[in-house]
């Protein structure tokens, strides 16, 4: 039995397999449509979310099996005290797998430890989302049909962006990255990210709070969200929350092959002009994220098809 809480938790070899296995669900979905009959996903979210929880129902749904859904701490028995351990417990009596969102780090991973059936983090604080980096993977993969020699800018909250901080330890695997770190001097990536993932692995970067300058090098800009729920006080937000808004003019200086990303939801910071631009593959992103959640569910279930 096997869980995902953190995306090195994968080898490179599984997140190949993974992404395979996505490209065939998405050739042949009949193919799978009872591949999860009579199993059940619970998700339990204690944090709002759209795209994560409702992409993992969904794909639960066309793999053919059901779901058991919790989507706010108010509406748990967290309500009440009831620990993360003893809420895995139940739910286990309950379900077959768990998709767990939690404001604290580290939360899905107690769940793991005492579910005694397969726990996938979805979402752990400002810590992890590994599931968002297997939408980023696929959606990088379709688009550039390579994860080696890319220069990737990732630009807003690289400090409390947990979508971010999955997705440079994954692409720090492969050869030839190098990344553009792009963000307010408050918000800068944490020191722990650079020196146990880019710095022990010799990974070239820079920094900069310069988002037009650093745009006519890059193969993919990975833009963020400044995220008002990890602020202490609403002043530094305010402050904060506009620092970077990428419009249809500042992408003039994009290369014509570059892909946006976003882990969405997008406050302010790409304005809905840049939409129609063939770059913005956001949407695309959001669609592979439901299929990389059905590979993984089959992955974890050890469902042969
Ligand atoms: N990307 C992402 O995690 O979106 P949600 O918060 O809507 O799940």
């Amino acid at each position: 039995m096997r869980s995902l809480i953190d995306i090195l938790e994968l080898s490179v070899e599984e997140l190949d397999e993974l992404i395979a296995l996505a490209e065939d669900i998405i050739a042949n979905p009949a193919k799978y449509q009872e591949s999860c009959r009579h199993k059940k996903l619970a998700t339990l979210f204690f944090e709002p979310s759209t795209r994560t929880r409702l992409s993992f129902e969904a794909a639960m749904y066309e793999l053919g099996g059901d779901v058991l859904s919790m989507s706010s701490a108010g509406s748990s028995s967290a309500a009440k005290g009831e620990s993360v351990a003893d809420t895995a417990k139940t739910v286990s009596c309950y379900a077959d797998i768990i998709a767990m969102r939690h404001p604290k780090e580290g939360a899905p991973m107690v769940a793991a430890m005492n579910a005694g059936i397969p726990v996938i983090n979805a979402g752990d604080g400002g810590h992890n989302h590994p599931t968002q980096t297997l939408a980023d993977l696929l959606t990088i993969w379709r688009e550039k049909g390579k994860f080696t020699g890319l220069t990737i800018g990732l630009c807003g909250d690289l400090k409390f962006g947990r979508t971010v901080h999955s997705l440079i330890a994954a692409m720090a695997r492969y050869t030839g990255n190098r990344f553009v770190l792009i963000s307010p001097e408050e918000l800068k990536l944490p020191s722990y990210v650079k020196k146990d993932i880019l710095e022990k692995n010799g990974i070239e970067y820079i920094q900069t709070t310069d988002l037009e300058k650093a745009l006519p090098e890059l193969d993919i800009l990975y833009m963020t969200r400044v995220q008002r729920e990890r602020f202490f006080n609403e002043e530094d937000y305010l402050r904060l929350k506009d620092s970077y808004i990428l419009t249809p003019e500042k992408l003039k200086k994009g290369r014509a092959d570059l892909s946006i990303l976003h882990p969405l939801p997008r406050v302010n910071e790409i304005s809905v002009g840049v939409d129609a631009d063939p770059r913005a593959v956001y949407f695309k992103q959001v669609l592979n994220g439901k299929y990389m959640r059905m590979a993984l569910i089959l992955k974890l279930l050890e469902v042969e098809v």
